[in-house]
């Protein structure tokens, strides 16, 4: 039996268009266990779900999330650009994702994007999100800003933290500890069996992004990772399940 925990890059985002409903409820069809997504704030202050800064590559509008209103997120089509069968998707709100994953049940993990675009106050606005819908168990939160994980333990030390990275650190299980967090979410080309193990050793959770191929995917599962953030929830499941 595999233990290791599945989670749809964006949904299941090699199929349906990322950070959508349809891309979340795909990744549940395949099997994963959770889902990874990417969190901005409104000009108004909502917590939207969406991977760039900017609306113009995954919507038919255009703008900074930052400078655009809900009224004007929620207007947008997020699905056409990927494929005409999903005209009609809209860009999600936080509060919506923690709705879904708590009706399925699922693990989450929350990318705070927090640089070049800096939200004001946007980790106190998802950890009380995430505790009003009871889902801190459920929940891993993760950024490139470490600045932004180190806050969050001090303001919430109930929350799990993964580090985000894409160098080759030397020896992250220290950091990871130094920083009060509870996994390593790292290019999954940037470590090895020692890495993994050292972390695992160091009470340090391993959960690369982002496996696709079934090499590479064959490759972590060697490595014994605790988790997959995969843009194929399907070839991770079956790579695993073997
Ligand atoms: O959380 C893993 C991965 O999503 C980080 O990079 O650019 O896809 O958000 P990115
Ligand atoms: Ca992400």
């Amino acid at each position: 039996m595999n233990n290791t925990i599945i989670y749809g890059h964006r949904g299941a985002s090699k199929y349906a268009p990322e950070n959508t409903f349809s891309s979340y409820v795909k990744a549940v069809e395949m099997g994963a266990d959770g889902i990874e997504i990417d969190v901005h704030k409104s000009k108004d202050g909502y917590l939207i779900v969406c991977h760039d800064e900017k609306v113009d590559r995954t919507t038919n509008g255009k703008g900074f999330i930052k400078d655009l209103s809900l009224k004007e997120i929620k207007s947008l089509d997020a699905g056409s650009w990927f494929s005409d069968k999903y005209i009609g998707e809209r860009i999600p709100l936080l509060e919506e994702v923690l709705e879904f994953v708590k009706k399925e049940n699922i693990l989450l993990n929350i990318e705070i994007k927090n640089g070049p675009i800096f939200y004001d106050k946007i980790e106190e606005d998802v950890i009380n999100a995430v505790k009003a819908y009871d889902l801190v168990e459920q929940t891993i939160i993760s950024s490139f800003n470490h600045y932004s994980l180190a806050y969050i333990k001090n303001i919430a030390k109930e929350f799990k933290t993964g580090i985000l990275y894409i160098a080759g650190m030397i020896e992250p299980w220290k950091y990871a500890k130094e920083a009060g967090a509870s996994a390593i979410h790292p290019l999954f080309l940037t470590i090895n069996k020692e890495i993994v193990k050292e972390c695992q050793q160091n009470g340090i959770m391993v959960n690369p992004f982002t496996v696709n191929g079934e090499e590479e995917l064959k490759l972590m599962k060697l490595f014994n990772v605790d988790g997959i953030i995969t843009d194929c929830p399907d070839i991770c499941k079956r790579v695993f399940d073997d």
